[in-house]
C-alpha cells in the first residue's frame, strides 16, 4: 500500500533525480529562479526542498502544494499548501516558475500554466519505464502548448525521468 511510510524509503531515489537536475541545469539556474516566486506541484513530503536546503539554497519564495496533508512535512519555512493542482488557489500569474516532479501524469491538467506570469518557467518531469516512455512524454508535451520548449534531458538512475524545462510564451 502507498503511504507516507513507504514513500518515505523512497528519499535516496528522489535524491539521486534532483542531484542529476543540479548538475545538468546548474547551480547558477536554481539560485536564479529561487530568488522569484516558485511554485511546487505535488510536492509530497518536501523532498525537493529537503534536497535544496542539504545544498544551502534558500527556498523561502517557494510554495509547496500537495493534495494530501498526510505527506506535508514542514520543511525550512512555512509555505505548504493543500490544494488540487486542477484548481490552485492562486490568481493568474502569480508565480514566476512552476517545479512539478513525478506529478503531472496524475494530474493531466493545464492549471500550473494560468498560475504562471508570462515567460515564466515550468519545470516539469516523470519517472518511466520503457512501456510507458512515449505516453509520458507526449503527456507532459500536451500541457504545453502554451509554451516554448527550452531544454529536455532523460536520467537513467535508479530510476528513469523524463524532464522538460519550458517557458509561457504570452
Ligand atoms: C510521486 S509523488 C511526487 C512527490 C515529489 N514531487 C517528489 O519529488 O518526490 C506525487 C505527489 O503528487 C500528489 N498529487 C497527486 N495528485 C495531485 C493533485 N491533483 N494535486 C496536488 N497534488 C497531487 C500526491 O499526493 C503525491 O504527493
Amino acid at each position: 500500500m502507498f503511504t507516507p511510510q513507504v514513500y518515505d524509503s523512497w528519499q535516496d531515489v528522489q535524491w539521486e533525480k534532483y542531484d542529476e537536475f543540479l548538475r545538468i541545469m546548474g547551480r547558477d539556474f536554481f539560485s536564479s529562479i529561487l530568488e522569484k516566486r516558485v511554485l511546487d506541484i505535488g510536492s509530497g513530503s518536501g523532498y525537493l526542498e529537503r534536497f535544496l536546503v542539504s545544498k544551502e539554497f534558500d527556498v523561502k519564495n517557494v510554495v509547496s502544494l500537495d493534495i494530501r496533508k498526510d505527506f506535508m512535512k514542514k520543511v525550512d519555512k512555512e509555505t505548504l499548501v493543500i490544494g488540487d493542482a486542477k484548481f490552485l488557489p492562486f490568481k493568474n500569474g502569480r508565480f514566476d516558475a512552476v517545479v512539478s516532479v513525478d506529478t503531472m501524469h496524475l494530474v493531466k491538467d493545464t492549471d500550473f500554466a494560468r498560475v504562471l506570469k508570462p515567460g515564466g518557467l515550468a519545470l516539469l518531469s516523470v519517472f518511466f519505464s520503457h512501456g510507458v516512455y512515449e505516453e509520458r512524454r507526449n503527456l507532459l508535451r500536451s500541457l504545453l502548448t502554451d509554451f516554448q520548449i527550452i531544454f529536455e534531458f532523460e536520467i537513467h538512475g535508479k530510476e528513469k525521468e523524463y524532464v522538460i524545462l519550458a517557458r509561457k510564451t504570452n
